[in-house]
C-alpha cells in the first residue's frame, strides 16, 4: 500500500503531481471526486503539467497538456482536441482508506 496523499489535500478543481513506485501520476479533484492518471501525454509520453502540481487549463475544466495543448476530459481521460485527440490518458485505480487517504494498492519498496 502506497499512501499519495490525504483526500482534503487537493481542493476541487485542482491537480497534483505524485512520484510514486509506479511512475509519475497526478490526480485531479472534480467535484469532490477524485480522478487519477499516469503523468504521460498520449503524444509524446512525456508530462503534462506546465508547473508542478499544474496540470488543468485556464477555465479548470480541461486537463492540458502543457507541450502541444492537448486537451482531456477529467472524467475519463479522453483528449478532445489537439495531437493525440481520440486517445486516453490512462487511469490508475486507487482506493481511499479508512483515514480519507488516497493510496495505491502497490507495494512501496
Ligand atoms: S506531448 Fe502532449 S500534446 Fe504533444
Amino acid at each position: 500500500m502506497y499512501v499519495l496523499c490525504a483526500l482534503d489535500e487537493i481542493k476541487n478543481k485542482t491537480s497534483k503531481g505524485f512520484q510514486t513506485p509506479i511512475g509519475s501520476l497526478f490526480a485531479v479533484k472534480k467535484k469532490g471526486k477524485i480522478y487519477l492518471y499516469a503523468n504521460e501525454c498520449p503524444h509524446m509520453g512525456v508530462g503534462l503539467e506546465w508547473q508542478p502540481d499544474q496540470f488543468l487549463d485556464s477555465s479548470k475544466q480541461l486537463i492540458q497538456c502543457a507541450v502541444h495543448g492537448a486537451q482531456f476530459l477529467i472524467d475519463s481521460g479522453q483528449c478532445i482536441h489537439g495531437p493525440c485527440s481520440g486517445q486516453k490518458l490512462r487511469a490508475v485505480p486507487f482506493e481511499i482508506n479508512e483515514n480519507d487517504e488516497i493510496i495505491l494498492r502497490v507495494s512501496s519498496r
